[in-house]
């Protein structure tokens, strides 16, 4: 122990466990209702996503949120996370067009649309559909 002691080697020791300790918090407590994204995901890379998304429907934060409560889910919140989770799959080649669907009607209507107008593509985002809408328009062709 007075080894320890000497040469300051305990508040070296003391400073990396409250170092260690205020990381584990940063990464446990940062968001607290993520069910799609990774639980660990970068506060930068967070915010782009959101950015994207509500620039795809062409809305603010407040469409999905209840500021500046986020993790609170809304209507708007949990279809969004629906289609996050659509776009996964649908990129990810797992897109089953016969799949049984719980969901909202638009989760219905985005898996027709997709169906429709982009069967086959691994490459979408929301703004392949939305385009700046809230409510995807139907193209008159094939993208
Ligand atoms: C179209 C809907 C939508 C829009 C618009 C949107 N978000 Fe989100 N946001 C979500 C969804 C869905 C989640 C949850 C994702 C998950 O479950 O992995 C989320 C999660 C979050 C979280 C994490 C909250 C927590 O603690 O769990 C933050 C922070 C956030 N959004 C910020 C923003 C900001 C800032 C904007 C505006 C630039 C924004 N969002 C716009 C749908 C949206
Ligand atoms: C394959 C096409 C497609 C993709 C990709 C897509 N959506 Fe949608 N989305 C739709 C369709 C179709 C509707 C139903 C619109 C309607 O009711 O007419 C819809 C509806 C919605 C609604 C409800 C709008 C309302 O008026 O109530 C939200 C919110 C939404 N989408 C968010 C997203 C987000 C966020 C993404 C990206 C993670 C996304 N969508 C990706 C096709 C898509």
């Amino acid at each position: 122990m007075r080894s320890i002691l000497r040469g300051g080697r305990l508040l070296a020791l003391v400073a990396s466990l409250v170092l260690l300790c205020a990381a584990l918090v940063r990464a446990q407590g940062k968001f607290k209702n993520l069910q799609v994204l990774p639980q660990d995901i970068d506060k930068a890379k967070l915010k782009a996503i959101m950015k994207a998304q509500a620039k795809a429907l062409g809305v603010e934060c407040d469409y999905c949120h209840t500021q500046p409560n986020m993790e609170v889910d809304t209507e708007h919140k949990k279809i969004a996370r629906e289609m996050m989770r659509l776009v996964d799959e649908i990129n990810a080649g797992k897109f089953k067009p016969d799949a049984k669907v719980t969901g909202s009607k638009a989760l219905t209507k985005a898996r027709q649309f997709y169906q429709k107008y982009l069967p086959g593509r691994q490459d979408i985002t929301c703004m392949t559909c939305h385009e700046g809408k809230e409510e995807p328009v139907e193209p008159k062709t094939a993208k």
